[in-house]
This record gives structure tokens, C-alpha cells and sequence, in this order.
């Protein structure tokens, strides 16, 4: 009788199980070089919050901010493809050495605000420009916004002439590279982890980031002025592996997209919010110059030349598309 008993409260919790068993077990590393208190930062804990609760926390995901493991070049990169992490959100011109095309984030005063480069994501350039990551084992879940680029330095910026002879921390790309030489610099390559003390040690005179990263990464500390340019603009590409995405089962791969999806629009109302909230900060942390109207036409007159060298290396179909965009 004992022994039937035991069988008894054993089948009933059997029973019970499915309830909680059914999500296999799964861990999603997800690596990324800003802050948790950036747009990405906050994407990526909404993404975890969703995922862990909707699969009654057996799926698990880690969240290493701040470059802790991986910077988002080449070293972040193979660690996706090799399935070592499941997740990485670079800026989407980190993505040029699979298709050049990715640097059309880079094109100086190619959009015009926030809602332009959200229509662009949901555009069909969008997704093709996601498709083509495919190749190299990587599979393109959608682009989450930052923002606006603007410049830092130790004096103010406001027209091409102020850029002659500096230097300037930028991400490795070549139409940044462009850019700066248009304005008479020299652009500097180097790591998001590296930059804070390469502008401490004056290796760099100034940078070039949005207002959440210059704020979150403590510019304010090393640069006297913020130039509110908004030449450009970083934004970014989530991104997944094949290997890890085919290992998921449908209901583990339902809560996965459905993850992504529900993050997607963290991003995009956490970019606008934490942007403002970032120039309120710096405002009175630094000297904020404002570029009147002559001012811009000088600089977007300035960096032209970088559309007849990347306009056709970028392509033209693409930079036309979104400049279509209504
Ligand atoms: C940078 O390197 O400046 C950015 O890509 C950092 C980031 O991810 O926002």
C-alpha cells in the first residue's frame, strides 16, 4: 500500500511537470560593449525579462554590458558565429566586412530624424541588407536605434575650419574615415572600451557618439565642449547565430522572436527618452554649442565628397531608397 501511495504522489507530479518542463532548458549569452542604462542596455534587459518569464525561467539569458566579454569587432563577431554567445548588437557599421552596405549608417545627414530611420527598418532595404548576413552563419533579427552622432572635443566645433589638424576616435569604417578628412582630420580607430582614455591621454583630440554613450560613458569628464552636429547616426543590428537558432525548438524559438520583437520597441522608446535625458545631463556638464543653420550647411557641404567615394561602394540603390523614405 506504502509503495502504491508513493507511486501515486510520483504520477501526480508527473503530471504537474509538463506545466513546468515545457520549455527545454536553454542559456542565451548576450554580449554587448554600452552600459545596462543605454538604449541597447535597456533593450537587452527587457529581451531578458521577457524570455525568462514567458518560458517560466527555463530559458536563461545572460547579459555581459560594458565589453566585459567581448568587444564588437572581429573578436565579438566569431564568437557569435562559433556559438560562444547568442547574441550580439553591434552598431550596424561594425557588420562592413560581410557587406559593405552596412556602413550606410555612416553617410552624413542621410536621415533626416528618429521616425526616418524607423521607417527605414521596417523597409524591404531593411531586410535584404539583414538577409545578406546570412552567408557568414549569422542570421539578422532587425535593427534597434541609438541615434544622432555628435561631436567632442576640448574646444568647440561648429564649421569645417575648427576640424583642421585633429584627431578623432572613430569606429573602424571607411566612410568615417572619409569624413573626417573631408573636414581636414584624421579619423583614429579604436575599440568603444578604448576610447575614454585614449581622450584622457590626448592620443585622440575628440570623438564622435550619441548623447546616451558620451553621457554613460563619461566624456564629460576628459572634453570641455559637446558640438551638437547630429552629422550621422549609429544604430544597431541584433543579431543571432544559425547553429544556436536551429537548436531551438518551435515553442523555444516562439519565445525567442517573440523576446526580440518585445525588445525592439524598448529600443526604440528607450533611444528617444535616455537620448533627451542624456543632453540635460551634459548640459550641465559641459558647454554645449549649438550649430546655427549656416553652420550645418557648411559642415553637410563640407563632408560631400564622402558621397562620391562611398556613394557606389555603399550604393547608391540603398542611400536613394532611403532617402525616399516618407
Ligand atoms: C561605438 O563603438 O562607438 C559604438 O558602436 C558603441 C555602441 O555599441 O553604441
Amino acid at each position: 500500500f506504502k509503495r502504491i501511495s508513493i507511486l501515486v504522489g510520483a504520477l501526480a507530479l508527473a503530471a504537474l511537470a509538463p506545466m513546468a518542463l515545457a520549455v527545454k532548458p536553454v542559456t542565451i549569452k548576450f554580449s554587448f560593449v554600452t552600459t545596462l542604462n543605454t538604449p541597447k542596455g535597456k533593450a537587452a534587459q527587457a529581451f531578458k525579462e521577457y524570455v525568462e518569464k514567458a518560458s517560466g525561467g527555463a530559458m536563461k539569458v545572460e547579459l555581459y554590458p560594458s565589453s566585459q566579454l567581448y568587444k564588437d569587432n572581429a573578436e565579438g563577431l566569431n564568437a557569435l558565429i562559433f556559438n560562444n554567445i547568442q547574441l550580439l548588437v553591434p552598431s550596424a557599421t561594425k557588420l562592413k566586412g560581410y557587406n559593405p552596405a552596412f556602413q550606410f549608417v555612416d553617410m552624413p545627414y542621410l536621415f533626416r530624424d528618429n521616425d526616418h530611420f524607423k521607417k527605414f527598418t521596417q523597409s524591404d532595404a531593411a531586410q535584404k541588407l539583414l538577409t545578406s548576413l546570412e552567408k557568414a552563419g549569422l542570421v539578422g533579427l532587425g535593427f534597434w536605434p541609438n541615434g544622432f552622432k555628435h561631436f567632442t572635443a576640448n574646444k568647440p566645433l561648429r564649421r569645417p575650419a575648427d576640424f583642421k589638424g585633429l584627431k578623432f576616435r572613430t569606429q573602424t569604417s571607411g566612410v568615417l574615415e572619409a569624413q573626417m578628412k573631408a573636414l581636414g582630420a584624421t579619423a583614429v580607430p579604436l575599440a568603444f572600451s578604448e576610447v575614454y582614455q585614449a581622450l584622457q591621454q590626448g592620443v585622440v583630440d575628440g570623438q564622435e557618439n550619441t548623447l546616451s554613450n558620451i553621457y554613460t560613458q563619461r566624456y564629460y569628464e576628459v572634453q570641455k565642449y559637446l558640438s551638437l552636429t547630429g552629422h550621422g547616426r549609429l544604430d544597431y543590428v541584433v543579431i543571432t547565430n544559425k547553429i544556436f537558432l536551429n537548436s531551438l525548438d518551435p515553442e523555444q524559438k516562439k519565445i525567442f522572436m517573440d523576446g526580440i520583437a518585445h525588445a525592439n520597441d524598448v529600443a526604440f522608446e528607450e533611444a528617444v527618452k535616455l537620448n533627451a535625458d542624456a543632453l540635460a545631463k551634459l548640459s550641465e556638464l559641459m558647454e554645449v554649442v549649438k550649430l546655427t543653420d549656416e553652420d550645418r550647411a557648411a559642415m553637410e557641404a563640407a563632408m560631400k565628397p564622402v558621397y562620391d567615394e562611398y556613394g557606389p561602394k555603399v550604393g547608391w540603390d540603398l542611400i536613394n531608397a532611403i532617402k525616399a523614405l516618407k
